[in-house]
């Protein structure tokens, strides 16, 4: 049984929020203040998420597990979890999203435990536009973090950055010098309305295009040509190779697609689309005591309404209640 929807995509990939916590505060994200963190019973079990996930990849066809948050480096538990996804059979490819606070500590023993690579959030090389950004002081940190994975051989990794008007706007060919010379894979994200303020719009967005123009005053940009396949990322070669650099155009070139992916949240709900307005309560089918077929089954049901895309262009698009640190990026 796999995870297919009425538009025939098949989902292979599984994004598992381990915590909607932050320790940072990103200004297109979240308030300053934090939001109503999820209550501690609320969350899965390191033992209801293992199940989940050997259930995903031994009954539904899953063999990419990414692990995100909120943080997920907060959550007490992730190296164990690691662990023991990387002992299932089949054993499914294990990857991390991370703002890297923390990484460069946990590096080692995240490789030691099976993690096969990781995706770092950075959006500036300057700390104080960082501290603007995030308003918190830990640039450092996420510095350390990088060079850490990057040791521990959690590669490629991969930089996932965010411009924003007015602050970051001006760093691409800056950022992309750099990712080149220290050997991380460089993404350009356009925002998308899923930050808890409901802030976003279009009009305020820096665009794919945008950061492309921007690169094109210092590289010489040509397209990939090998197939993207379901990557949100569009790839471009620099300076004739072998380096890259991504944008990842959900707003203005949306992939939904070739879209693979099913999301778990960190309190049991699948949601068959970032933008999804409805959830299917795992938690709920766990804590009852139901059997793993009824379980993959009801996860199979949630896939197959899954909508053609994600609505970003629809006058009637409504923003999802949960923000991004709450579904799992
Ligand atoms: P790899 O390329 O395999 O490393 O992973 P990825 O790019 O899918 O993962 P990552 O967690 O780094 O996500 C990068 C950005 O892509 C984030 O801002 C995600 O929210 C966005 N993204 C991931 N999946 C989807 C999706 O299904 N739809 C949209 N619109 N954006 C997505
Ligand atoms: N739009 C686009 N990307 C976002 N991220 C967080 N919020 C948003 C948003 N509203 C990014 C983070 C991280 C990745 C998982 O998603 O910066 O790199
Ligand atoms: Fe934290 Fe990521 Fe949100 Fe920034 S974007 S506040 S790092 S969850």
């Amino acid at each position: 049984m796999v995870l297919v929807d009425t538009y025939g995509r098949v989902a292979t990939d599984l994004r598992v929020s381990l915590t909607d916590r932050c320790n940072l505060r990103c200004t297109y994200c979240m308030p300053e203040e934090g939001l109503q963190w999820l209550a501690k019973p609320d969350l899965l079990t390191d033992d209801e998420i293992v199940r989940l996930i050997r259930l995903a990849t031994t009954e539904l066809g899953v063999t990419e597990i990414r692990f995100t948050g909120g943080e997920p480096l907060l959550r007490p538990g992730l190296t164990g979890i690691v662990e023991r996804c990387a002992a299932l059979d089949p054993r499914p490819r294990l990857s991390l999203t991370t703002n890297g606070i923390g990484l460069a500590r946990t590096a080692p023993a995240l490789r030691a435990a099976g993690l096969d690579r990781v995706n770092v959030s950075l959006d500036t090389l300057r700390p104080e536009v960082f501290r603007r950004l995030t308003r918190r002081d830990r640039h450092q940190d996420v510095l350390r973090g990088l060079e850490a994975a990057r040791a521990a051989g959690l590669t490629p990794v991969k930089i996932n950055t965010v411009l924003m008007p007015g602050a970051n706007d001006d760093e691409a060919p800056e950022l992309l010098s750099w990712a080149i010379t220290e050997g991380y894979e460089l993404r350009f994200i356009e925002q998308m309305p899923l930050d808890a303020q409901h802030g976003w719009r279009r009009e305020g967005m820096i665009t794919a295009d945008d950061v492309l123009r921007s690169l094109r005053t210092r590289f010489t940009l040509t397209p990939e040509e090998e197939g993207r396949g379901s990557a949100p990322a569009e790839r471009w070669i620099v300076d004739g190779g072998p380096h890259r650099v991504g944008v990842i155009a959900s707003v203005t070139r949306p992939f939904c697609g070739a879209c693979d992916r099913t999301r778990l949240t960190a309190d049991g709900q699948i949601r068959n689309c970032l933008f999804a307005r409805e959830e299917t309560d795992l938690r709920a089918a766990l804590r009852s005591g139901a059997p793993d077929g009824e379980i993959a089954e009801t996860w199979r049901a949630a896939m197959w309404g899954k909508k053609a895309g994600s609505g970003l262009d629809d006058p009637s698009f409504l923003q999802p209640d949960r923000p991004m640190s709450a579904i799992g990026g």
